[in-house]
């Protein structure tokens, strides 16, 4: 048996699967994060390991002799944040999330010194782990001063379990300080960001063994002696690993939160200006671009919020898809990453009507944020990558209205997964069957039984072509508003 651990920002999910890959039982322990200001996100790294603990344990009691038949555990998580640890290995304050955009001015400042684009691939958002300690400098020099090493947020939880500091690829290429088509940590990044290479935890592919699971630890968590921690990815990495997107051609759409449009890549083609995301895959010798949009299912919720409906029922009442609506909406609640890159942009309706209802607002939220993954789709594809169909996953595509929306403005067929584990931890507990057995990750990491697919509307292309035409034109209007 295997297990595999997402530590996610709102909740840690665990997943107890078979030696095949199939899925025996999973259990998830919730979270919350902490904003003592506005744009500060953090999270106490003891919490974690308070729900990864919860998590394990109720998987051992619901099946204990499969627990006791473990032979591996990966991890997954939440990108980007900031674990600091002090030389008796202490954690010195509170992690800073992905999420957090505190060092906007710290990430500006990096991503205009030289040299770090091109051996980053990737603009420093203010998100990244990077600014987030250039900021900690300026404004916490006492904690500063106290770092011996930095971990990211699921290699928290290796340590926790094995002791080992280390991270891997896909992870460390979210930081701003690897190499990321060399796959190594880089003296020029770490200079600029003011860091140096003994604070960086060991590196090793997502398929690496960290070491075993603490033998007192395995006893209180169900598990046998001897379990071996793989070091796992980053959530978006490991989402690929547990959808099977590994090569040219394979990717795939969600709509979580946040919204991802995610092509897997044979080699190494960044493109920073267009603010694609360019990181190591979790498998060797692989690497993965994305375009992240931050408010996905995030502006529907918002939407539901203050019309007080549950987005569930906003999406029913939109009926069948038809032509684009007359109203824009621009989804950058939260500012946006792909492709404006804009921490200080907010959103818009466009064109509102005295004889417009709650369904056109819908209409047109969900109309925005299915053109901002398009204008992902279309930043992905000037790097060379080739998406012939996707695979759309998250909450969002439990709209019908919404993924015929979505296929006809990509231009895109979408396949709908059979219901299933099919994320971040399946991922997470294949890449520990590869790091345990040597298995080929082309072997382990399959794509999912499709339920459905869903063809753009032939009849309505031009139709949204043009209405994405005008949204696109939106946002330097907006931008130029005082
Ligand atoms: C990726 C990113 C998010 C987090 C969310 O760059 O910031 O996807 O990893 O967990």
């Amino acid at each position: 048996m295997f297990i595999g651990l997402d530590l996610g920002t709102s909740g840690v999910r665990a997943v107890l699967v078979r030696p095949d890959g199939s899925v025996l039982e999973s259990a998830e322990a919730g979270l919350q994060a902490s904003h003592p200001y506005p744009g500060y996100s953090e999270q106490a790294p003891a919490d974690w390991v308070a729900a990864a603990r919860s998590a394990l344990v109720s998987l051992a009691q619901r099946h204990p002799l499969a627990m006791e038949r473990v032979e591996g555990l990966g991890l997954s998580g939440q990108m980007h944040g900031a674990v600091l640890l002090d030389e008796t290995g202490a954690v010195i304050r509170p992690a800073i999330l992905w999420n957090d955009s505190r060092s906007f001015v710290e990430a500006a400042a990096l991503d205009a010194a030289e040299a770090v684009r091109n051996l980053s691939g990737n603009i420093v958002f203010p998100g990244f782990t990077a600014p987030k300690l250039a900021w900690l400098a300026r404004h916490e020099p006492p904690s500063f001063a106290r770092i011996a090493k930095v971990l990211l947020p699921k290699d928290y939880l290796a340590y926790w379990l094995t002791g080992d500091i280390g991270t891997e690829m896909s992870d460390a290429a979210g930081t701003a300080w690897l190499d990321v088509g060399a796959r190594a940590w880089s003296d020029r990044l770490l200079e600029a960001g003011g860091m140096r290479r003994d604070q960086m935890p060991d590196l090793r592919e997502g398929t690496g063994i960290v070491g075993p699971v603490r033998r007192d630890l395995a006893a209180d968590l169900g598990l046998p002696g001897g379990v071996q921690v793989v070091a796992g990815g980053a959530d978006n990495a490991a989402a690929a690993c547990g959808v099977g997107a590994l090569a040219e051609g394979d990717g795939f759409v969600s709509l979580g939160t946040s919204g991802v449009l995610l092509a897997a890549r044979n080699g190494f083609y960044p493109d920073p200006a267009s603010a694609v995301h360019t990181f190591c895959h979790a498998v060797p010798g692989r690497w993965y671009q994305m375009g992240v949009i931050l408010a996905a299912t995030d502006s529907l919720n918002w939407l539901a919020r203050i019309t007080g409906a549950e987005p569930a029922t906003l999406t029913a009442e939109l009926g069948a898809l038809d032509a684009p609506g007359p109203m824009r909406f621009l989804p950058y609640l939260s500012g946006e990453r792909t492709p404006h890159n804009d921490a200080a942009i907010r959103g818009a309706f466009l064109g509102l009507d005295i004889a417009q209802t709650r369904t056109d607002l819908t209409r047109a939220v969900v109309e925005g944020v299915s053109f901002a993954l398009r204008d992902s789709l279309d930043a992905l594809r000037a790097t060379g990558a080739d998406l012939p169909r996707l695979l759309a996953i998250g909450g969002g595509t439990r709209s019908r209205y919404w993924v015929e929306l979505l296929a006809t403005v990509l231009g895109l067929p979408l396949d709908l997964a059979q219901q299933g584990e099919n994320g971040a931890a399946l991922g997470a507990a294949r890449l520990a069957i590869c790091g345990v057995t040597g298995t080929d990750p082309e072997q382990v990491m399959t794509r999912p039984p499709i339920a459905e697919t869903i063809d753009p509307r032939a009849d309505l292309l031009e139709a949204y072509a043009q209405a994405h035409a005008d949204f696109a034109a939106s946002y330097p209007k907006l931008k130029a508003m005082p």
